[in-house]
């Protein structure tokens, strides 16, 4: 068993569920996927290890009642989310294993950790499940070793580079997020605008080599089913989703590729916000106010273009190109190649909640398809594009 790091704030009860999250909750979890591999349709994971399953629900449960007479501990938020992470963990993994199934269910059978998740999620101000932010911000290692569901290698494969990429994205966020206190004109600003090019081209970068090494078969069954939607309590709650933090709207909205006041790229931010932290939600809360960069330039345009203008204007565009590049990558090779290619090798019956969000595959991938257009800037009619106002600036540095 990997020993907890002490946390000087954490009680015994809370170190000893963590330590069963990183040990024997990873060992059954494991077991079970060997036992589903072994079968020809990998997908249907009905009465198979069901002595696995028992001793799953048993051990957390038998760890997560004494967490509940305890009461709120008030440990500060790093505890309190994590332990809702580790509850979270507990409540996927059931659903993955089809213990639970929110369709079959009108209310979770998993009481005590429903009641739990409930209390912590009050408590931390998220939805009361695991978010993303639980295996990858916010993912604690003991020695090296952060938690996971299973010992499987392609779900570290994954999660390391996604919490890599999600960090090249903040870094473009957060340099974006400096300029519009300063004005577009500062000098300062090329800096940040070149800073956040390169932070975006590492996500490029780090996506692509993510594509490269993830098995497609082992992401598809082994990975993926673990970030279901589930119930707490009677509420149905969407599964996690590797975009689930503010940087890449931020970026989308501080660009002025997406605007704030487009009603169908604001449903798909609003839906975002309790699957956040509360960190995060500020941020994205912020970029709904803050100026755009496209806007900025060109009404400087409209004044005559200043010396500045040229070297500024050429920057945003190369931060528009890196945004795009990576979005289309996205969409075009991850989402391609790792969902929609295999879901069409697998019988419909098992479709059902394939997608984090919950609506059919089809829909899905329109709307995903939408946001990469957005961020390209390509010209459509039924959804509104910056394309002319991009060509309008690239025309202006061609003139
Ligand atoms: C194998 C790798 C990946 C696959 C298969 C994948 C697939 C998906 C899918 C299917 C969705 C829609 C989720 C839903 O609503 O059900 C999604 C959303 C999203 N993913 Fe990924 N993803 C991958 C990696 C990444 C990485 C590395 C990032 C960036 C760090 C990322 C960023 C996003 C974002 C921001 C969204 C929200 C929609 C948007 O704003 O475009 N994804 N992804």
């Amino acid at each position: 068993m990997i020993p907890a790091q002490e946390h000087s704030a954490t009680t015994p009860r809370v170190a000893a569920f963590d330590a069963w999250i990183r040990s024997r909750f990873v060992d059954i979890n494991t077991q079970l996927e060997d036992r589903y591999a072994e079968r020809d349709n990998r997908i249907d994971v009905r009465g198979i290890g069901n002595d696995l399953k028992a001793q799953l629900v048993d051990e957390g449960r038998e760890l997560i009642a004494p967490l509940l007479d305890e009461g709120n501990t008030d440990e500060g938020f790093d505890l309190a989310f994590e332990l809702l992470g580790n509850v979270g963990y507990y409540m996927a993994a059931c659903r993955r294993h089809e213990i639970t199934e929110p369709s079959r269910e009108r209310t979770s059978p998993l009481v005590e950790a429903s009641a739990l998740a409930m209390h912590l999620g009050a408590t931390v101000g998220t939805a009361p499940r695991f978010v993303t932010s639980h295996m990858e911000t916010y993912n604690r290692a003991v020695d090296g070793v952060y938690r996971t569901f299973t010992w499987r290698p392609a779900e570290t494969t994954f999660l390391t580079y996604n919490t890599r990429s999600a960090f090249a994205y903040m870094r473009a966020a957060d340099a974006l997020g400096r300029i519009h206190p300063m004005g577009v004109s500062h000098p300062a600003v090329l800096d940040l605008l070149i800073d956040a090019r390169n932070a975006l081209q590492d996500a490029f970068k780090l996506n692509t080599k993510l594509g490269q090494v993830l098995d497609v078969d082992e992401f598809f069954f082994c990975v993926r089913p673990y970030y279901k939607p589930y119930r707490v309590g009677s509420q149905e709650y969407r599964g996690a989703n590797a975009g689930d933090f503010a940087a890449f709207n931020q970026i989308d909205m501080l660009l002025g590729l997406c605007s704030p006041t487009d009603p169908s790229y604001t449903q798909v931010v609003l839906e975002k916000f309790p699957y956040l932290t509360p960190d995060e939600q500020r941020r994205l809360h912020e970029s709904f106010r803050h100026p755009n960069l496209l806007d900025s330039l060109l009404d400087h345009a409209d004044r005559g273009g200043p010396n500045w203008f040229r070297r500024h204007a050429a920057a945003y565009l190369e931060v528009c190109a890196a945004h795009g590049a990576a979005a289309a990558q996205h969409h075009d090779d991850l989402v391609h190649n790792f969902i929609a290619r295999p879901a069409g090798q697998i019988p419909s019956a098992h479709l059902e909640g394939i997608t984090a969000s919950g609506p059919p595959l089809a829909v899905l991938l329109q709307a995903l398809e939408d946001l990469r257009d957005r961020r390209l800037a390509v010209p459509r009619d039924d959804i509104p594009t910056r394309h002319a106002d991009i060509e309008r600036l690239r025309s202006l540095l061609d003139a």
